[in-house]
This record gives structure tokens, sequence and C-alpha cells, in this order.
């Protein structure tokens, strides 16, 4: 029982801490059978930080988009949703609604927050464009005051200012720098320290992967900000690659320089287009270089399945358009130190594999404070199944309201699940999964598979 309780996603990430506890409490088995995270997040936390995605709320209505960001990363920054444009489109009308909704999941799993982005010239409402230096210097310190102060004590860093920089180094003509001049940046900071004292603040920038004129540039302000005491806490590499614009050689160097400076260091967009193993390479380039700075404190990749990427016919993402893990996937996971391949759920000799033609079910459930997640893997015995059956009773007062990769007989109580035309012959030894999201309490069922 021990075990079994243990066998969570959420466990995993502990494993390294418990392996101790574990030797100590008899479950020797367990803690010699490399049992490595075979999750992104936890893979990561057990390297002391967080992968996270860029997440849209307008795609949290699909279940296989949610229930893999709920399952595989621990973190998130809101894509597009904490923009300016969008989050206060009007003066002093601020609509945090769509921020709200990813945040509120996040918190309720204890995710890493990443708020994008308060100062940036793009998808800036037009309202502010329009402004005098006086109204605008006063507009940029109630953004600020107003974005911070709803998620006071409750985002891990912010984008306080985001590509202020042009390529050879000097200052991007933005409203903000025709009309404030050089000292915004600086303003923008010191406000911003002032709103959330405990939010990590940071630049951000593409294009300053590795040293050149513009990162040169971030390097000196960075510089300068600390030995004047302008609080500044970390700087953000959004790392958008391509084969016009590849991973560059000094990538660590360049990451570890900043850190020299004193300040965290954070890869906040990452997305690498191309496929197979050579995605898959740049990507454990990457994810390497991170681990290899102690100050480098975790990685986002922006988005989660190619299909929904800003660069989609790059096909720059870890999940491809069907959420299947894609090479780079398994590269990263494995860079991290993670396994895509942990021992089953309830591995002989406490649960011995089902006769032959037989087939057993296991569920992990994924529970919010609301809503859950339900991932149910069926394994053949020692025959071949051709089909199969599943049947779980649900608590009181859930209710599945969609499900992927199995038929469904209905949303409540004794619910059955046969397979679909893809997944009913599972080899000998062999799994296959599928799952449900509903709302209400979901966890604490016990799964019976029927082959058929
Ligand atoms: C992109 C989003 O991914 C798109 O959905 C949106 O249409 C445009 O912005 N640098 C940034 C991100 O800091 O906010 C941008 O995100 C990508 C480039």
């Amino acid at each position: 029982m021990v075990i079994r309780s243990l066998r969570s996603t959420a466990r995993k990430a502990l494993v390294f801490a418990a392996a101790g506890a574990l030797a100590a409490s008899g479950a020797v088995a367990l803690a010699g059978t490399a049992d490595a995270a075979s999750t992104l997040g936890a893979a990561a936390a057990a390297r002391g930080r967080y992968f996270g995605a860029a997440v849209s709320s307008g795609h949290l209505g699909e279940a296989q988009y949610t229930n893999t960001w709920v399952t595989e990363f621990n973190g998130v920054t809101p894509e597009n949703e904490m923009k300016w444009d969008t989050i206060e489109p009007n003066r002093n009308q601020f609509n945090f609604a769509p921020a709200d909704q990813i945040t509120t999941q996040a918190r309720s799993r204890s995710m890493t927050i990443r708020g994008h982005t308060l100062v940036w010239h793009s998808q800036l409402a037009g309202w502010v464009s329009g402004l005098d230096a006086t109204n605008l210097q006063t507009a940029m310190t109630n953004h600020i005051n107003g974005v911070m102060g709803h998620w006071k004590g409750q985002i891990y860093a912010w984008d306080v200012v985001n590509e202020a920089f042009e390529e050879n180094g000097t200052r991007r003509q933005s409203v903000f720098q025709q009309k404030l001049g050089n000292g915004y940046i600086e303003q923008a900071f010191r406000t911003a320290r002032a709103a959330d004292p405990n939010a990590k603040l940071c630049y951000n920038d593409y294009n300053t992967d590795g040293q050149n004129a513009k990162s040169n540039a971030v390097f000196a302000m960075v510089q300068d900000f600390k030995s004047r005491g302008v609080p500044i806490d970390c700087v953000g590499f959004q790392s958008h690659f391509n084969s016009a614009s590849p991973v560059p050689s000094d990538y660590q160097a360049n990451l570890q320089r900043f850190a020299n400076l004193g300040v965290d260091v954070q890869i906040t967009e990452l997305d690498i287009e191309g496929s197979g193993t050579t995605q898959a390479s740049n990507y454990t380039r990457v994810v390497n270089a991170c681990l290899a700075v102690s100050r480098c404190t975790g990685i986002t990749v922006w988005g989660i399945p190619d299909k929904y990427s800003w660069r989609a016919s790059g096909t720059p993402l870890l999940f491809d358009s069907n959420y299947g893990k894609k090479p780079a996937y398994t590269a990263v996971l494995n860079a991290l130190g993670g396994s895509s391949d942990p021992p089953p759920d309830n591995p002989p000799p406490d649960n011995p594999p089902p006769a032959g033609g037989a087939c057993a079910a296991t569920v992990t459930t994924n529970q919010w404070q609301d809503g859950f997640v339900g991932t149910v893997r069926v394994t053949a015995g020692t025959g071949q199944v051709n089909g199969w059956t599943v049947t779980i009773t649900l608590p009181a007062g859930a209710t599945i309201t969609s499900g992927w990769n199995a038929n469904r007989s209905g949303n409540t109580g004794t619910v059955q699940f046969t397979n679909v035309g893809f997944n009913g012959a599972v080899a000998p030894g062999q799994s296959v999964e599928f799952g449900y999201q509903g709302t209400g309490t979901g966890s604490d069922v016990t799964p019976s598979c029927a082959a058929s």
C-alpha cells in the first residue's frame, strides 16, 4: 500500500529526496529500480528547476491540451493574457479574467507562474501611444501597480520590460523610449519592486542568446543596475531558434556571464524549429546549458502542441499536433534526468500481470480544486488482447465532461470505456492509455478491465 499510494506523478518529483526514507520503510525494491521522473515538470523539479509552458486560455477547453499541460509541466506563462492590449484595453479598466483562468488552475497545482509582460512596445493598447510624457509616465506606473497588485505574492517572476533593445545594441524607439527617455526601464523596475516585493523582476529579450551587440547592451544595463542598486533579479532569454538563428555556440557561456553579474537567468520562450534528431539535439543543448548554470532557475517552452505554436509551420515544440511526444520531448526529459519508460504502475510481485488474454487497468488522477483528469493505462497479460472494456465507478458529484482515446457509456456513477479502433489490440505485456476530464472529485476510483 505504501508503494501504491506513492506511485503518483507528484511522488516522482520527490523520489530522490525520499529514496532514503523508502529504504528505511522497507520498500527497498522501489528505491533500487532507478525510478526516474516520467514528466518534464517532475524531472526538472528533481534538478531544482521548473519546466513551464506558455498557455492560452482559449485552448483550456480542449481536454488533451489541459491534460498535457497539467500532467507534464510545473510552470506556466500566459501566452497573451497579461499583455497590455488584453489586460488594460482602456485606461484604468483592467481585464484580468482571461489570465485568471490560467493562474487559478496553476495555483491549485502549485505551479511556478511567470508574468509576461508589463512594459513592451508590442501588443500595446492603442490609447497608450497617444499620451503625452506626463500621462504616459502615470499610465505606466498605474499599469504596473494594477497588474502586479492583482497577483501580488502569486507570481514567481515578472518580465517587467520586454524587448527594449535593437540588434545593434541601441534602444528600441518605442513610445516609452521616445517620450520618457532612457530612464523608463529603471523607473519600471523600481515601480515593480514596490508593487510586489516578493516577485523576481526580469528583463526579457530575444536574439540575446549568445554574445553580440544586443546582449552586450543588456549586459551593460544589468551591470549598471546592479552597481546603482536598481532592483533587477533575473534576465530572460527568449530562445526562439531555427536554422537562420540557431542555438549559438556560446549559449551556456552567455547565460553564465549574466549569472555572474548576480542575477538569475531563465529560458523564457523556448522553441526550436525542425524535427527528428536534429531538433532533439538542439533542445538537449539548451537544457544542458541551463542545468550547467546554477542560477538558471527554469525553462519555459513557448506552447504545448505544434499546432498552437506562434510559429506552427516550423513545428518548434515538444508535442506534435496530436499531442504525441516528439523525439525532442524524449531528449528534454532524458537531459533533465527523467525517463519516459517508467516501471509499470503495479509491478510484480505485489500485482502480477494478468493471465493470458486478460487485461489490467490502473488510473492516475490529477485532482484540482473543482476538477480532475484521469489517465487510464490498460495492460495486456501474457496473451494478446484484441479489445477491452474498463469499468470505473465515480464518486458521487463527479461528472466526466470529456474524454479521449476511448468510447464512453455515460458521465456519472459507473462508467464503461471501450477501446476505439486504433487501441483495441494490445500485445502481451504492452499498454495503451486513454483519459477523461471532469468536474467534482474524481480521485479514488478503482478500475476493472475485461478483455473482449
Ligand atoms: C507571441 C504569441 O505567442 C502570439 O500568440 C502572439 O500573436 C504574438 O506574441 N516575444 C514575446 C512573446 O515576448 O510575447 C511573443 O508571443 C513572441 C515573441
